[in-house]
């Protein structure tokens, strides 16, 4: 009787325990970023658009121009300014969010398309 409630309360117990640590677990896990649909047209160009593009719209820094910004992303330039390690720093006013340089990092990996 006695080692029957023992083997119950443990039980609870260790429910009690699993039930907390699956909470911490979403808790603690980061949001969420896809970057499994990320193409030049629909994520890259729109995102450059929004942070860079009123500096960089012409010349040798052209981000609204494929060429241009295909030859950043090969060359290294354009995950060297926006990951914010080296000396130059893009945007100038903060670091992006960490899911647009993972999407950026992902485009470049997949060969920087016009896709
Ligand atoms: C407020 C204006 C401004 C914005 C916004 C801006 N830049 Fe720049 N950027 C500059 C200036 C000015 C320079 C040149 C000065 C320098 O070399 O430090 C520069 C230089 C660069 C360079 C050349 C770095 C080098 O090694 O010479 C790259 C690449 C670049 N920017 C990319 C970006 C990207 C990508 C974004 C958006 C994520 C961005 N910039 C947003 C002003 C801006």
């Amino acid at each position: 009787m006695h080692n029957s409630f023992i083997i119950i309360f443990y039980c609870l117990i260790v429910i009690i325990l699993n039930a907390c640590s699956k909470n911490n677990e979403e808790e603690i896990k980061p949001p969420t970023c896809d970057t499994s649909n990320v193409t030049y047209s629909a994520t890259i160009r729109p995102l450059f658009e929004q942070h860079c593009t009123s500096c960089h719209s012409s010349g040798k820094i052209n981000l609204t121009d494929y060429e241009s910004t295909r030859n950043l992303a090969i060359r290294g330039d354009l995950m060297a300014v926006i990951s914010y390690n080296g000396p130059k720093k893009m945007p100038p006013s903060g670091k992006l969010p960490d899911c647009d340089i993972a999407r950026v990092r992902t485009w470049i990996e997949k060969g920087a398309k016009n896709d």
